[in-house]
């Protein structure tokens, strides 16, 4: 039986955010999904800020039309929906399209990529009492994470879970965001992958080439849990029981002379 691969970031309804502009677009994007393995595609539009849920009924409106669009082209691609929460101390998670399929549980968040937000662990272990859990995205290309890894590490000792970004893997993002996922897998801190996909072209719908990295540095049993079981209970809103996450090795020999540093050695 052929396993599951989910992608659960994506940018693929037209006209919403700097993701797809039109219906030929998304289909475009939709397809190059399908046609490279991808059979679960989860939808995550930019929240920028709460009143950008003022178009949360257009955004499900259009992914009702998008699953009937799909059905008429006969191409059988799961379609989950979420949002890309930018993250703020005020942000509003009490909406239908916060949590992946109005779970009520699992959400994606993303940071300013300059750095990590001033007290976000206090507004995280908030959010965690209250039952969500926050799922950071694309932490290898965040340069707070970048300048101190430790922080991905505690992140996810207090209950965060992680995606990278499947062009993470190729370069897709640089030398040092490429290096970053790769210590964070070393470390077991990624637990989804997603595409991230804006456009069919130069930010694809696209996870099989990383997929194929992690079978073949990681092994299987990774690669199934990162693409099929973490992210089907993720979608569910059930528990998603992780591995221990190991102290990550800081990635360039420079960054590991600086964090001993940090730290007194
Ligand atoms: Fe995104």
């Amino acid at each position: 039986m052929a396993m599951k691969i989910f992608d659960i970031h994506s940018h693929v309804l037209p006209g919403i955010d700097d993701g797809s502009q039109s219906w030929d677009e998304t289909m475009q994007m939709v397809f190059q999904a399908y046609e490279t393995g991808t059979t679960d595609l989860a939808i995550t539009h930019h929240i920028l800020h709460n009143s950008d849920y003022e178009r949360e009924n257009e955004i499900l409106e259009k992914f009702e039309e998008l699953k009937s669009r799909l059905a008429q082209a006969k191409i059988p691609l799961r379609l989950h929906l979420g949002s890309e929460i930018y993250y703020q101390h005020d942000m509003d998670l009490n909406h239908k399209i916060t949590t992946y399929n109005q779970n009520g549980k699992y959400f994606l968040v993303e940071f300013p990529m300059q750095g990590i937000p001033k007290f976000v662990d206090e507004k995280f272990f908030e959010i965690i009492v209250d039952g969500k859990v926050p799922i950071l995205a694309h932490p290898e290309r965040n340069l707070g994470i970048l300048q101190n890894p430790v922080r991905a590490y505690e992140f996810v000792q207090r209950g965060v879970l992680m995606q990278v970004n499947a062009g993470s893997f190729v370069g897709r993002y640089g030398e040092p965001a490429r290096q970053m996922a790769i210590a964070l897998m070393n470390a077991r801190l990624v637990h989804f992958i997603g595409s991230d996909g804006h456009n069919a072209t130069r930010r694809p719908v696209i996870v099989h080439d990383a997929l194929e990295f992690i079978v073949e540095r990681w092994g299987e049993r990774t690669a199934s849990l990162l693409f099929e079981h973490n992210p089907q209970k993720a979608m569910n809103g059930e528990e998603i029981k992780i591995p221990e996450p190991l102290p990550i090795e800081p990635p360039k020999k420079r960054s590991r002379f600086k964090l001993f540093r940090r730290f007194g050695f």
